[in-house]
């Protein structure tokens, strides 16, 4: 029910943040120049995002936010049936796991396209550095700051979350590998479809392009 693009987003989104953090909270060794390699992971951040967003709109059908954005209505009822142990089968995200996909996708571009505009008060200078006012260069980097440790809550929830649907009996990590999931009940959201490939390589070669540049840059 995971197409391949989602799949391959999501792993190789969890690598380059682990080089982000790393090479910001701690001194990264064994890099020369953590901070290059911390912007390097951001610009590979940008490009699956840029490609994740695009898929949202024209990807299989688990993949897109239509389907699995739902009304505050229908994510409580979720919530509520989930605590009590009824909980409906989703092949895609559930009402919750939904909503935090997009507030996690929102913070994720808030800090990559903030980090565009950073500094490190040394040698680094963002591509975009320089083209805002002073003042506006302090606020997105106290929004890259706190909004850093936002994330950091919200990979911990979703973690968390992952865990508890284990202990309910749902596993979903192996459906992030082999994109199998074993559900208990038909999914009230459908099986999934498959991904049309072209539109897949159209969106890669625009990330890739993004990356490329940002690379450059
Ligand atoms: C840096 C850490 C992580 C980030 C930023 C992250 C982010 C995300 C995002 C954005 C999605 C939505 C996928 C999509 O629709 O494109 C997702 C789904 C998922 N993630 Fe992660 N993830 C992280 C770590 C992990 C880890 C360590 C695991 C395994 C223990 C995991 C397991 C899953 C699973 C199972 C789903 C699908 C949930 C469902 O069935 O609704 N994630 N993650
Ligand atoms: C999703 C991607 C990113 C994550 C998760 C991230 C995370 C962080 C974190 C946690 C910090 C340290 C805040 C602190 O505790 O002091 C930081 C600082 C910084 N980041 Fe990012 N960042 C990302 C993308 C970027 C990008 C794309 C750039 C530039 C191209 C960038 C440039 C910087 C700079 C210059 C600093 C400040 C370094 C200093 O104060 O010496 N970041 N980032």
């Amino acid at each position: 029910m995971w197409d391949i693009w989602v799949r391959i987003f999501h792993w190789a989104l969890v690598l380059v943040l682990i080089v982000s953090f790393y090479t910001m909270k701690t001194e990264g060794y064994p890099l020369m120049f953590p901070v290059d390699w911390h912007a390097r992971a951001g610009y590979t951040v940008l490009g699956l995002l840029l490609f994740r967003w695009l898929w949202g709109f024209f990807g299989s059908r688990h993949a897109r936010f239509l389907n699995f954005l739902r009304s505050p209505f229908e994510s409580g009822r979720y919530l509520w049936l989930f605590l009590r142990g009824r909980a409906p089968s989703y092949a895609g995200h559930n009402p919750l796991g939904g909503w935090m996909m997009l507030i996690m996708l929102l913070s994720l571009t808030l800090q990559a396209g903030s980090g565009l505009f950073l500094h490190d008060d040394i040698l680094f200078e963002a591509p975009l550095y320089g083209s805002v006012s002073d003042g506006t260069t302090k606020l997105l980097t106290t929004i890259h700051n706190y909004n850093g440790n936002f994330l950091l809550i919200l990979v911990g929830l979703h973690i968390a979350a992952v865990v508890v649907h284990r202990l309910k009996g749902e596993k979903l990590v192996g459906a992030m590998f082999n994109g199998h999931k074993r559900l208990v009940s038909a999914p009230v959201d459908g099986p999934g479809t498959r991904a049309v490939q072209w539109r897949a390589v159209v969106m890669l070669v625009l990330a890739v392009g993004l990356m490329t540049w940002l690379w450059n840059s």
